[in-house]
């Protein structure tokens, strides 16, 4: 969470800066700051709130140099608040950083014991301090040698820019275990906490890894490890295009990326399903070598939505490759002492590629000796290069909080690994193979239908639902999880309270909650528990409760206890979560936009949670 930008070259720093952290502002949006070097002067504007806060506090002027850094924030220690604002300024030194200093108390006691008075509530205010009291007593590495030898006072994670006075065109950049990318221009450079803050300037891209340091002058960029060894890295180029991180016509970026699902399915598909043999083909899966002969169980481990695309895959699992799968949440499971080793392969899925709980689980899992696979949309971000193979998903940039386009197409990454997996297990039913190979080609074209078909429709009943307080959604079997992911977006940008229940469990309990003044959103496709979620929804119809009904083939009776009843099309059974996940999103999206939140940027949320 936070998002850093610097920038050194030849253009106006401010410029670049604030359209690095526009790019960024989905990491935080706490408060955000920049500072720029005039005239060998250190300048810092900050400002609570979004980013627009902060360009107002700059006004027309701004601030002019061709060197700074930027910063936008998720609050973790200290509330949002100008003081708490980054850049945190020592003397002439001020730096931006990205993740939590954890002995920070520690050093602030030993700071204020060298006369240094901390002014925030962060854990960042005391690196300022330390790289300014490393310089002061004489380093005479200057700033680079000075932040080298302030990380190894440090306990945390961090990406940190730093910049100073005293060495006018120089940046200086770490990482532990929070994500930096640096863009590599001519004559310029730039940092970043993620590439779309660069695709507008540059595609070349160099990442920093964990335990390593940058020194950054002009188009020169130096490398080494926390050790002082040189690191020789060459640049990669990024396919995305800057285009796709803009909204290119749409309201929000929510919108445009629902409506991104057919291309990013397809996408996502791409070179990977032969339909002459009926295959799919994932040399990905190479990299991992014997070890996937010898998998005996999986586990899939992911945190949010994505762990409810890990709950479809565990159905995924067991019923295309008869595999035993258990889905843990990022957060919980190195607490647990899971029971895996090198018979279980681990399969952690992540848009981002950074959120700090799933990236721990995937350690705590090679530790173990299990192989890992990630199934990730972020090229080379740590959790892809930590892996031991990648299923990349080809969703392109996500900037929206609220994920979408990342989540179905996660969803069909784990379709394919799980038909692959059947087919090379021996252990898939050959009529179920065959129907899913047929109908996952299909899938696009049906998205794309029920976008075009339902859209109105569901935009016209979100006005009859957007003031309850409760929503609660139900489904069974594969399509539970969409259940909890429909009630997820709802909750996350609308600030609706929702539950997502199996429809079997609600006569347990949550039935004490229904009224008239309760939506049930039912997932209820024509499967062999049509009939079974049917009586529960005469339960619910009894108590007085307002049915909202998704189904692909809806009877008499459903259509008279339902107030509204959204048709999709047909699909296999298996893959019915891929469709009923889409009237849900839109559901949401214009449940938000009719109470007016900020769709894009909800409140208290962070794209990529970096932090534990
Ligand atoms: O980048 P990741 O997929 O690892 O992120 C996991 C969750 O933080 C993420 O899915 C979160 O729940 C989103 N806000 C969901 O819309």
């Amino acid at each position: 969470m936070c998002g850093i930008v610097g920038y050194v070259g030849e253009r106006r720093a401010d410029r670049v800066l604030l359209n690095g952290l526009r790019k960024l502002e989905y990491r935080g949006y706490d408060s955000a700051g920049i500072a720029t070097l005039v005239d060998g002067e250190i300048q810092i504007r900050r400002a609570v709130g979004k980013l627009d806060n902060l360009e107002e506090a700059l006004g027309d002027v701004g601030l002019v140099g061709g060197i700074g850094i930027g910063h936008t924030r998720w609050a973790t220690h200290g509330r949002p608040s100008e003081q708490n604002a980054h850049p945190h300024r020592s003397g002439d030194v001020v730096l931006i950083h990205n993740g939590i200093i954890e002995n920070y108390v520690e050093l602030r006691e030993e700071l204020a014991g060298d006369g240094y008075e901390i002014i925030s509530e962060t854990d960042t205010e005391v690196i300022s301090h330390l790289i300014h009291r490393q310089l002061e007593r004489g380093e005479p590495g200057g700033l680079f040698e000075a932040t080298r030898a302030v990380l190894s006072l440090l306990t945390g994670s961090y990406a940190m820019v730093v910049m100073t006075s005293r060495e006018p065109g120089v940046l200086v950049t770490a990482k532990n275990s929070t994500p930096v990318v640096l863009g590599v221009g001519d004559g310029e450079s730039f940092i970043a906490s993620d590439i779309p803050a660069l695709l507008e300037y540059t595609r070349d891209v160099l990442f920093l890894e964990d335990g390593e340091l940058a020194r950054i002058e002009g188009g020169k960029i130096e490398v080494t490890t926390f050790d002082g060894t040189p690191v020789d890295r060459e640049p990669r180029r990024v396919s995305w295009d800057p285009v796709t991180a803009q909204k290119g016509g749409y309201k929000h970026f929510l919108l445009k990326e629902i409506h991104e699902q057919p291309q990013a399915i397809i996408d996502t598909m791409r070179g990977r399903v032969a339909q002459d043999t009926a295959d799919v083909v994932l040399p990905e899966l190479d990299a991992l070598g014997d070890r996937l002969g010898g998998i005996e169980k999986m586990c899939i481990v992911a945190c949010g939505t994505a762990w409810h695309s890990a709950l479809v895959g565990k159905f995924i699992m067991e019923r295309f490759a008869r595999m035993p799968t258990e889905v843990d949440y990022g957060s919980e499971f190195r607490y647990r002492d899971p029971l895996v080793d090198e018979k279980t392969l681990l399969i952690v899925v992540s848009q981002s590629g950074e959120t700090a709980d799933t990236l721990a689980a995937l350690e705590a899992a090679q530790k173990r000796g299990a192989p890992v696979l990630a199934i990730c949309n972020v090229v080379d971000s740590s959790i892809a290069r930590k892996a031991d193979a990648v299923l990349y998903t080809h969703a392109g940039p996500e900037i929206s909080v609220a994920s979408t386009k990342a989540f179905t197409t996660q969803l069909t990454a784990l379709y394919l690994l799980g038909l692959h997996l059947g087919r090379r297990t021996g252990k898939i039913d050959k009529d179920l193979e065959a129907e899913c190979i047929q109908a996952i080609v299909e899938i696009p074209r049906l998205v794309e239908q029920i976008l075009q078909d339902t859209e109105e429709a569901i935009a016209k009943d979100s006005r009859l639902f957007s003031q309850t307080d409760d929503f609660l959604y139900l489904g069974r079997g594969i399509n539970y999880p969409i259940a909890l992911e429909g009630a997820l977006k709802l909750k996350e940008i609308s600030y609706i309270h929702a539950e997502g229940y199996p429809a079997g469990e609600m006569k347990h309990g949550p039935i004490a909650l229904i009224d008239e003044f309760m939506p049930v959103v039912v997932l209820i496709p024509r499967d062999e528990v049509y009939g079974k979620t049917l009586s529960n929804l005469k339960e619910v119809e009894s108590r007085g409760g307002r049915i909202i009904a998704i189904t692909d083939g809806a009877d008499d009776e459903l259509r008279s206890i339902a107030e509204s009843v959204i048709e999709i099309p047909q699909t296999s059974t298996s893959l019915m979560p891929l469709l009923l996940a889409i009237p849900l999103q839109l559901l949401a999206y214009y449940v938000a936009v009719e109470r007016g939140t900020d769709v894009d940027q909800p409140r208290n949320l962070a794209k990529s949670v970096t932090v534990e």
